[in-house]
């Protein structure tokens, strides 16, 4: 079949380059709804992990190959037997399996890094390609650093590398040095240059150093590449790499210009952006293009104005567009079940008959105490029911003592895996005695990073939504709470951050591989 030149393919790196860089890491469950949802929104590759890189990560890509039916699902591997055969090993029951197998083309990396010669290292890149190979014809090179490399060089990589049978190849700006015009022109040099390249389609990983992934990536576009590599939220290495929703939505909008198209479900970007959010507890601000809260908050009168009168005056998109619903306003204390699953099936979501029985009774216990029900606030149950898989510590309850004459003191119960534990903790202040008594029960004292607290939706009644960041052993992971109470919130993000650090103890990653 014919490849449509038109056609540009989503490569999603969330769960790869996004998950390793600090406080993005997720567990296995965790990795299978993103992955879920990534089908779901209509990406053409789902780079699921590194499966050299420790147990966790290769059953968490085994397990997403084994799920994922429509998108390709691959797995990195440097260029070597090891990583390679793991690689396999992970992805080969995927109905559409990718081998991603990449080595560094600069002098730079080649002279400190790997302190290997051009040809030993072009000998490699071709010897991984045919490796992969063997096991499956869709194969994908990267020469890492290529914006740095030379160019003539990064040609005789590249054309080899087609010889050996890779039907993709990556050009990646791994430290986000290039610049719009530098990065179109490569790509253009290459198409001009590599004599072999037929059908092979030119991908583009940029990453977000100077703030110019997206505008580099849509230059590479311009001058033929066809595949982005890019990430929900632009998580990533650094400063992160390409967002997703920020390519996909310049091509929609300006498809005037760029006359190329996506198959993502364009309404499924803000859901995706928010559950990736909700699982790592860290949110996008609120300016960020596309998935911002103000992304479509026109406060200026003059715009307002505009916008009574026709909305084209100052609206490039509709917020529909993207999934965001005009009206937010969902639920309340009188909702019934059937109202609640009703309401869950418009968000796309299909719970089972005892899932919706736990999140009617946190929908009717909240609204006791709210009056309005947000798609946000359900979002936070649904995650805090259903998402989470099997916790070590849970919080059976919370009674806290403060203000401006008493020592601020927690009393607290935890199910501790079989036991309930109870004891007290004193502070600074409310959170700070919360915290005390966790540490306590929990017999754990792990630096606390950072703490923050969010308002859900507005209202003094909105729930709070709090995000603890614990470190441990050069690593860090993010726990999220969410509650009215905003200190019941932040105990339940503490322990949130706490049970995520039990799975992170069990799978850090033994190999430690600069990707950057
Ligand atoms: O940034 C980079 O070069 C990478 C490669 C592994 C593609 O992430
Ligand atoms: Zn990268």
């Amino acid at each position: 079949m014919k490849k449509d030149k038109n056609r540009v393919y989503i490569f999603d790196t969330s769960l790869r380059d996004g998950e390793q860089s600090p406080g993005y890491s997720m567990n296995t469950e965790e990795k299978l709804i993103l992955a879920r949802q990534l089908e779901k929104l209509g990406v053409d590759i789902i780079e699921a992990g590194f499966p050299v890189a420790s147990e966790g990560d290769f059953d968490a890509v085994r397990q997403i190959a084994r799920q994922i039916k429509k998108s390709q699902v691959a797995g990195l591997a440097r260029a070597n037997k090891t990583d390679i055969n793991r690689a396999w090993e992970a992805i080969k029951d995927a109905a559409h399996p990718r081998i991603h197998t990449f080595i560094s083309s600069s002098d730079i990396h080649l002279k400190y890094q790997l302190k290997k010669s051009r040809a030993q290292v072009l000998k490699e890149a071709v010897d991984a390609v045919k490796l992969a190979r063997s096991y499956t014809e869709n194969v994908e090179f990267s020469p890492m650093d290529a914006t740095r490399s030379d160019r003539d060089y990064l040609v005789d990589m590249v054309s080899a590398v087609i010889d050996a049978g890779a039907c993709a190849v990556n050009i990646p700006d791994t430290v986000g040095y290039t610049v719009p015009e530098e990065f179109g022109q490569l790509i253009a040099y290459l198409f001009a240059n590599v004599k072999n390249m037929g059908d092979t389609v030119i991908s583009v990983h940029c990453h977000n150093d100077l703030g110019l992934a997206v505008a580099n990536s849509l230059a590479a576009i311009r001058n033929g590449a066809r595949q982005v590599e890019c990430t929900i939220n632009g998580i990533g290495e650094r400063a992160g790499n390409t967002a997703m929703e920020e390519i996909v939505m310049a091509l929609a909008t300006r498809r005037d210009f760029y006359g190329l198209y996506t198959k993502i479900k364009t309404e499924q970007i803000y859901k995706t952006s928010r559950l990736l959010t909700q699982i790592t507890g860290i949110p996008v601000q609120p300016n960020k293009a596309i998935v911002g809260a103000n992304a479509f908050a026109h406060e200026s009168g003059i715009h307002q104005d505009g916008l009574i009168k026709e909305k084209i005056t100052y609206e490039i998109m509709t917020p529909k567009s993207v999934g965001i619903s005009d009206t937010h306003i969902v639920l309340g204390k009188h909702s019934g079940r059937a109202a609640i699953a009703h309401h869950l099936k418009k968000m796309g979501y299909a719970l089972t008959e005892d899932q919706l029985t736990n999140v009617a009774a946190r929908v009717k216990a909240l609204a006791d105490i709210k009056k309005d029900i947000y798609d946000e606030d359900l979002e936070a149950i649904l995650y805090e029911e259903i998402y989470r898989g099997e916790d070590k510590y849970t919080l059976v309850y919370l009674n806290v003592v403060s203000g401006n004459v008493a020592v601020p003191t927690a009393t607290m119960e935890l199910q501790v895996g079989n036991e309930t534990v109870r004891d007290a903790g004193f502070g600074n202040g409310p959170v700070d005695a919360t915290f005390a008594a966790i540490r306590k029960i929990t017999k754990t004292n792990y630096p606390l990073m950072k703490y923050a607290v969010n308002a859900i939706t507005g209202g003094s009644d909105a729930q709070g939504e709090t995000m603890v960041q614990l470190a441990y052993n050069g690593h860090s992971v993010v726990g999220r709470g969410a509650h009215p109470d905003v200190i019941v919130a932040s105990a339940k993000a503490y322990i949130n951050a706490l049970n995520r650090l039990e799975f992170l103890k069990h799978n850090v990653k033994k190999v430690k591989v600069e990707l950057q």
